[in-house]
């Protein structure tokens, strides 16, 4: 699974919740609920980091956040007669209230420069550890920042958004301060962040398919386009329950892999006119398109050419119809029972490649697989998931069902494998520890 999926868990299911409680009128909140805010155990001491402002920067800077970084489509009060609510022009980096039940609360914080109820006073580094950690200015572990996207931001990309952040103007808008459960608190306090930033050079740009890369990471076009919950039929295969209100209105993420039902068919021309009108308008706001259509049509096609070389998945998604049960990815909705699954054509896996390939692999200190031969057949044992036998695709390319994504051993010393991941635009290398 990819690095983000369990912080993923909670934060689309919190959409689910959000755009349902959009419709009622909040309820008072009762304080004996609410759980004081904890300081991640992952936060780590603040440096005194400055970046200098330049023009390059500031242009820089803008483009991202008003792009594929989409900041202001949280961190910013909306337009909400606007079919992709965008942003209000004078109010861009204000914040406003997210999510809201009886007894918690969530705001997209005020981060534009008001010293009283913004980030006036906050430090570089207090943004870095944001954007990069996932931590807050008060060292508080953050709930749906996107974060483990900006981490792919290059060193001179992430100069470039912080300083730009500051130079917009002050908006004075306060918001409350969180509040969750104690156990929310609490298994936030202890939720693993990365301690080590390594320097990120700049991206790849010689190709069309290396720029997209970088983009699509930055997006999060594969947290909302992944069918994470009941059945994973791949990465960027759609099926995400983003927006359910109980009615047939209920929004699922589309499929944007390179399959047939996907965007593999697409030309340049249909893509960027889709993310520049959101079809029309008839796009729901959740997909943010009204940022991402702010990219320049270099970068739209780059994104599109990233997204054509994904794993073809066949899985059609029509918003609007009736939701009925999909096979593919288990979940209700427009089109879905007339899904079917498709496994990939697999051949057994030679068995003299059996030792090679069996060992024990880690991701950083976050996740391990384990791969072993059990009754004659190569298996792997996947986030306490049972022995799953791996089968052959093509040759270095294996399946196991289950899997939302082939697996690639990579070679290292001694003949044997020395790594192993998904086969994904941004892969989670798992290194053999044994
Ligand atoms: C999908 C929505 C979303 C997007 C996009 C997003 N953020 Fe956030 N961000 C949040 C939420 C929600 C929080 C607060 C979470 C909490 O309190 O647990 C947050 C917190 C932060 C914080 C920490 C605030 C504090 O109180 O210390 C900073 C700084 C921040 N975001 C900056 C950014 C920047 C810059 C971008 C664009 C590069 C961005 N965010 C994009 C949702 C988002
Ligand atoms: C916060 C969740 C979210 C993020 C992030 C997101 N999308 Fe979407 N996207 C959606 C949802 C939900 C839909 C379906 C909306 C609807 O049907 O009204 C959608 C629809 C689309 C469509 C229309 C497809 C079709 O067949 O109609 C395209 C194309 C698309 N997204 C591309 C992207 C790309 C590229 C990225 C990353 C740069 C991205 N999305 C990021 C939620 C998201």
């Amino acid at each position: 699974m990819s690095k983000s999926s369990r912080v993923l868990l909670i934060i689309i299911g919190c959409i689910v919740l959000v755009v349902a409680c959009q419709q009622q009128k909040p309820a008072p909140i009762k304080k004996e609920l609410s759980g004081k805010i904890l300081v991640s155990k992952f936060a780590r001491p603040l440096t005194d980091i400055k970046f200098a402002s330049s023009p390059e920067r500031l242009e820089r800077g803008k483009y991202l956040v008003n792009g594929v970084l989409a900041c202001f489509s949280c961190h910013a009060q909306a337009d909400t007669m606007d079919p992709g609510w965008a942003p209000l022009p004078d109010k861009l980096g204000s914040g406003r209230m997210w999510m809201k039940t009886d007894s918690t609360h969530i705001a997209y914080p005020n981060i534009s420069p008001d010293r009283e109820t913004g980030a006036g006073k906050w430090t570089d580094d207090m943004f870095v550890r944001a954007l990069r950690e996932g931590i807050g200015h008060d060292g508080r572990a953050l709930v749906r920042m996107p974060w483990w996207n900006f981490r792919n931001l290059s060193d001179e990309d992430l100069a470039s958004v912080i300083v730009y952040i500051h130079s917009i103007p002050a908006v004075h808008n306060s918001l409350p301060e969180r509040l969750l459960t104690p156990a929310e608190e609490a298994g936030l306090q202890n939720e693993p962040r990365y301690m080590s930033d390594p320097p990120m050079p700049q991206p790849d740009s010689s190709t069309l398919v290396a720029r997209g890369k970088y983009l699509v990471a930055l997006g999060e076009c594969e947290g909302c386009h992944t069918p994470w919950y009941k059945r994973n039929s791949g990465f960027f295969s759609g099926g995400n329950v983003i927006a359910n209100d109980g009615t047939d209105s209920v929004k699922v993420s589309a499929n944007i892999s390179s399959g047939k039902s996907g965007i593999g068919t697409w030309d340049d021309e249909t893509f960027i006119r889709v993310i520049r009108t959101g079809k029309g308008g008839t796009l729901h706001h959740t997909m943010p398109w009204a940022s991402f259509k702010n990219m320049n049509d270099r970068d739209l096609k780059a994104v599109l050419a990233a997204l054509k070389t994904t794993e073809p998945v066949e899985h059609r998604i029509v918003n609007g119809l009736k939701p009925t049960l999909c096979p593919v990815c288990g979940e209700t909705h427009g089109y879905g029972d007339q899904n079917k699954i498709v496994l990939p054509k697999t051949n057994a896996i030679d068995s003299s490649l059996f030792i090679s390939l069996a060992g024990k692999y880690c991701w950083e200190t976050v996740d391990t697989a384990v791969v072993l031969v059990k009754d004659r057949k190569l298996c792997v044992i996947y986030r306490g998931s049972p022995e799953i036998e791996l089968k052959e695709i093509s040759k270095g390319k294996y399946y196991a069902e289950g899997l939302p994504y082939p697996i690639i051993f990579t070679k290292g010393k001694d003949g044997k494998a020395g790594s192993f991941y998904a086969a994904d635009l941004q892969p989670t290398i798992y290194k053999r520890v044994d």
